[in-house]
């Protein structure tokens, strides 16, 4: 089973990043970890870190024709102004699952707003890392019940 896996806008600065926020890890060794789980798995996972709506959207589009079962997506900035994110999110129709480092819920009140909430099964915020664990599992869990 195929999964894709976004890291939007500044993820990719992760372990420089704010880490009193977001923490100490960098994007790859975040990856490397899920990587990991998911070979355990059986799942081939599929990532891309971009700074560019397009390219990411470009990615969700993609995903169609290649036979990818769900999507892990950490929008970054993205999620509280994206309408196009989600549009294609919701265009392509995979099962998806909202990913935050940080509880952007306990934040300023402009990151309370998911425009991709709305389009995902559900969204996890505030776990760190581990955060993108738990995603797999939810995801993997759907899956199997499909
Ligand atoms: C974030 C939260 C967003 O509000 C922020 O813009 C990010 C990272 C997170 O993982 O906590 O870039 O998605």
């Amino acid at each position: 089973m195929k999964l894709l896996l976004l890291n939007g806008p500044n993820l990719n600065l992760l372990g420089s990043r704010e880490p009193e926020i977001y923490g100490a890890q960098t994007l790859d060794a975040i990856v490397a970890d899920l990587v990991k789980l998911a070979v355990a798995h059986q799942i081939e996972l599929i990532h891309l870190q971009s700074n560019h709506e397009g390219e990411l959207i470009d990615r969700i589009h993609q995903s169609r024709s290649e036979g990818i079962r769900g999507l892990i997506i950490n929008p970054g900035g993205l999620t509280h102004s994206s309408v196009s994110l989600r549009d294609a999110i919701a265009a392509v129709g995979i099962p998806t699952v909202e990913v935050h480092l940080s509880n952007v819920h306990a934040r300023e009140s402009f990151r309370h707003i998911s425009y991709v909430s709305g389009v995902a099964l559900g969204q996890i915020s505030g776990f760190g890392a581990q955060g993108y664990e738990l995603a797999l599992e939810a995801l993997r869990h759907h899956l199997d019940q499909q």
